[in-house]
């Protein structure tokens, strides 16, 4: 059957023809579609006696699927061809910026800590460090807190195992030792804050067995308790950034300070609001003095010729007052929830030049 020959060559070869999908469709349409050229002779089978068609029929099947078979590689072939054009097309630009994504946030730990660090580094003061794991002289002995004196039971330690010669390790109870460790190791002027982990056995609503402190320690030959006074006023103005607040000493006792104040701030609770600045109330914010001659004297250094003064704060209350975090407890929950509503946006914390507060 000539005829067929003709029309499967011919279909064959507009197939082959086809440069792209869409020449190819127009192929598909030609030859198998309603009146494309294949489904013409199948029309012309209706006029065959039932002998011609069985042979032409199943003839004309062969062909339709063989074209059909060529199409299917024929797309196949195009398909892969545009996707490597498409490929080579679309190149990666690594210099776009990036798109915003869901990011981790910074505890309100860190973030307070960060702040209170610029605000003295600021005023002049070094970051100075120190081990957790302490031993009994620069924890207590050297801070003039002898073996057998009571302070020593103001201060739930955790110790470690009893050594061969009796003395044990303990994790510090405060960030003073550091005070210690700077005093034996630099001549002053000496100029440090001591931002660190503390521990101490003891867990209820407002106390954690580990917390964070802020330690300060000025040496010179005439450093007096106003310079005290004025380095925590200065403090708190720029850290709450509020034009005035009142700092009020209140006499108190550390072994390692004479004389020792505790260090109050003004606040107003009008409406149950809390509002840090002038005000009918006063808040505790850390403990102060002027650092005791034995003190000196265990780091090497004459009284007579130089003194100087130290203050302690809790890097959480200071945290919790700031950013209105009601519940200590909540900060080591490691509560995702928490987090998210407390924590900060890395590229958009607050800083000194870009303001404290949010
Ligand atoms: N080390 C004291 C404490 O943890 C705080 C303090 C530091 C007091 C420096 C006076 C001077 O309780």
């Amino acid at each position: 059957m000539d005829q067929l020959d003709n029309i499967r060559a011919e279909a064959l070869a507009q197939v082959a023809q086809a440069q792209s999908l869409e020449a190819l469709e127009a192929a598909r349409v030609a030859t198998l579609g309603k009146k494309g050229s294949v489904s013409a002779l199948m029309a012309s089978l209706g006029k065959m006696s039932p002998d011609e068609r069985k042979t032409a029929g199943a003839q004309l099947n062969a062909v339709k699927d063989q074209v059909a078979e060529a199409i299917a590689t024929a797309k196949a072939a195009l398909e892969a061809k545009a996707l490597e054009e498409k490929l080579a097309r679309e190149r990666v630009d690594v210099t776009l910026p990036v798109r915003p994504e869901s990011q981790g946030r910074i505890h309100p730990i860190a973030q307070v800590m960060d702040e209170m660090v610029a605000i003295f580094a600021q005023m002049g003061f070094e970051v100075a460090e120190g081990p957790d794991i302490e031993d009994d002289f620069h924890n207590f002995t050297a801070l003039n807190i002898p073996a057998e004196h009571p302070a020593r039971q103001m201060h739930d330690t955790f110790y470690f195992g009893e050594k061969d010669d009796g003395s044990r390790h303990l994790l510090r109870t405060h960030t003073s030792p550091v005070q210690i460790r700077t005093m034996l190791a630099n001549k002053p002027p000496i100029r440090i804050i001591a931002p660190g982990r503390t521990y101490r056995c003891d867990s209820d609503m407002t106390h954690t067995p580990m917390f964070h402190q802020i330690e300060g320690l000025v040496i010179d030959k005439t450093t007096h308790m106003g310079h005290l006074k004025g380095t925590l006023m200065e403090f708190v103005t720029t850290f709450f950034e509020v034009d005035e607040v009142p700092v009020r000493f209140r006499p108190s006792f550390f072994p390692f300070t004479e004389p020792s104040a505790e260090v109050d701030i003004g606040c107003s609770r009008e409406g149950g609001e809390l509002r840090i600045g002038k005000g009918a109330s006063w808040l505790e914010i850390g403990g102060s003095g002027m650092v005791h001659p034995n003190v000196l004297r265990a780091c090497g250094l004459d009284p007579d010729e130089y003194q100087g003064f130290a203050f302690g704060m809790g890097v959480e209350r200071m945290a919790m007052l700031k950013y209105g975090i009601p519940d200590l407890r909540t900060f080591f929950d490691s509560d995702l929830r928490w987090l998210k509503h407390y924590g900060f946006v890395p590229l958009d914390v607050p800083t000194l030049s870009g303001g404290l507060t949010r």
